[in-house]
């Protein structure tokens, strides 16, 4: 799908603008090809530095996400990278769950069917690790949960050794955490109270892994 499109093409023939780029931000376009409609998240249009550093290695290690989770129900195909700059993602029908709680109530229904997403991303030895912003968790309009938005990804692989291990573990509880998040908005009363202990509880040691956890991810960024 969509071999022929090009990065030089996105202006001239995009059907839609999701979002703007921002300075840190990637352009959003909507493409089509065959009636099939596309999601293209495309640093070219970022100011040279940040794209050939920052903009590079975020489609990277969303390429090596997408890689990892292929196959997986609930998770967007990933069709081409754009010359290491821009990805093409199959589009899902759906909304971001964003703010949503204004208008609806999500159902226990969706709630299961994320944790059991969650669950099978954990299984592939991937933690997402920004799951508590909102605009990364789509409802369907099938009704079933998706989620977007790897770049901040983390793999187990990557952290085997102390205390990266632990920090890993900690990114797993984050993921978990993000659905309890999202739940206490539509379904307080539907909270465990395991779940929501846990989800307030910081222990001592939690708050040194946390520590280093957000120190890493500040100087990650600084990096990229
Ligand atoms: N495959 C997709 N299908 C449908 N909508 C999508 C898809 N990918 C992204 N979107 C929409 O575009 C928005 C931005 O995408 P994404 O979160 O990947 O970009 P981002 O630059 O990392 O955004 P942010 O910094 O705001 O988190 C999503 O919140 C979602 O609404
Ligand atoms: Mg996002």
């Amino acid at each position: 799908m969509f071999e022929s499109l090009k990065r030089s093409d996105l202006p001239l023939i995009h059907k839609a603008v999701l979002r703007r780029a921002t300075s840190t931000r990637p352009t959003i376009w909507i493409v089509e090809e065959k009636g099939v409609r596309a999601v293209v998240k495309d640093f070219s249009g970022n100011r040279a530095l940040f794209r050939h550093t920052a903009g590079r290695f975020l489609v990277w290690r969303e390429k090596r996400a997408y890689r990892k989770l292929q196959g997986l129900a609930g998770v967007p195909r990933l069709y081409r990278v754009l010359d290491g700059l821009a990805l093409v993602l199959e589009e899902i029908p759906a909304r971001s769950v964003e703010k949503l709680e204004r208008e609806m109530v999500l159902p226990e229904s969706f709630f299961e069917a994320l944790e059991d997403l969650v669950r099978r991303i954990h299984e592939r030895g991937l933690a997402h690790c920004d799951l508590k912003r909102a605009p990364n968790v789509l409802l369907g309009r099938d009704g079933l949960p998706y989620i977007v938005d790897w770049g901040a990804s983390i793999s187990k692989g990557e952290c085997r050794l102390p205390p990266f291990n632990l920090i890993y573990r900690r990114f797993l509880r984050d993921d978990e955490d993000a659905v309890t998040k999202l739940k206490l908005r539509h379904l307080p009363h539907r909270v465990s109270s395991e779940r929501l202990r846990r989800y307030r509880h910081r222990g001592l040691g939690e708050r040194i892994v946390r520590g280093i956890r957000d120190r890493l991810r500040d100087w990650l960024q600084k990096v990229a």
